[in-house]
């Protein structure tokens, strides 16, 4: 992967990252003590993805900057208004859905970086594997959630 198209990729993974964010952020609004609880350190893990995110970005001489702006970014990239869903259920069947996309898209990303030999690359696979394992455990416990409901 050449340096442009990586720099692409990552700040598309921080906009997602972002609009992840924007999931979980008024955790407060949610009925549920403990999805509130859940959101809430969801939004820690998110607002870790993106401090992660940028430092790459930086480390290796680009800007962070998002490929939507601002908003809503779900909605934007996954056609989902997020505010206009009610139902608990319904909110964490979509989010399960969205963190399985994320889920999916660090496992090609980080796919792609493995097959490359330069320590660079290797290098940024591992910290993407992180988020991507942390965006598993999130779907498993909407999942499990969802079926306590
Ligand atoms: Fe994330």
């Amino acid at each position: 992967m050449d340096d442009k198209k990586l720099m692409k990729e990552l700040n598309k993974i921080l906009t997602l990252e972002h609009g992840h964010l924007g999931m979980y952020k008024n955790f407060m609004e949610h009925e549920d003590k403990e999805i509130r609880r859940a959101f809430r350190r969801f939004m820690e893990v998110e607002e870790e993805h993106i401090g992660k995110l940028n430092n790459i970005i930086r480390n290796f001489g680009g800007k962070p900057s998002l490929t939507v702006d601002g908003g809503d970014i779900i909605g934007k990239m996954f056609g989902i208004t997020l505010n206009t869903i009610a139902d608990a259920k319904e909110i964490l069947k979509t989010y399960s859905f969205i963190e399985k996309k994320a889920h999916e898209g660090y496992f090609k990303f980080v796919s792609q970086l493995e097959q490359d030999a330069q320590e660079r690359n290797q290098f940024i696979a591992e910290i993407a594997a992180s988020n991507m394992l942390e965006a598993q455990l999130m779907q498993l416990w909407l999942d499990n959630k969802m079926q306590t409901m």
